[in-house]
């Protein structure tokens, strides 16, 4: 369990956005695990991305994810399969913060076609400095 790790996934569609993503968490001192896709160019299937993720995740509980495709909606969609994953598909600062404050995500999606770099660094940073708020909130997770 490592509470400063943070693996990274995204399709063609996600990828400059998982760059922006991987280079801010970097400059936070994160321990970082690119989990690909490595181009814009090739296409590749969502899923895939989202597995892998999930896979990383469920051996290391206390580490975060971020997912990328073009709309976020595929690859949230492919990541909340998995029982142990809580991703929250966000849009701005707000939706980021909340995902922690009253959901505990632990990973966060969002389009890397709809998203420029200011607002996935101001959602990164509300989801990275957001605490979850537990009390009413944990019963509610309960009963995912
Ligand atoms: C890929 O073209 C696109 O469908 C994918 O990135 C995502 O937006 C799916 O939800």
């Amino acid at each position: 369990m490592q509470a400063n790790k943070v693996y990274l996934a995204s399709d063609h569609g996600g990828f400059k956005g998982k760059e922006i993503a991987l280079k801010y968490c970097k400059e936070r001192g994160f321990d970082c695990v690119d989990l690909g896709c490595n181009s814009p160019e090739i296409s590749v299937d969502y899923p895939d991305f989202a597995n892998a993720l999930a896979a990383h995740l469920e051996n290391d509980k206390g580490a975060k994810g971020i997912l990328v495709c073009g709309s976020g909606i595929g690859i949230s969609i492919a990541a909340n399969r998995h029982k142990h994953i809580r991703c929250a598909l966000c849009h701005d600062e707000n939706t980021a913060m909340l995902s922690r404050l009253h959901n505990d995500a632990n990973v966060l999606a969002f389009s890397g076609r709809f998203s420029d770099e200011k607002m996935i660094i101001a959602m990164l940073r509300a989801f990275f400095d957001t605490q979850f708020e537990g009390g009413r909130h944990q019963r509610r997770i309960d009963k995912l």
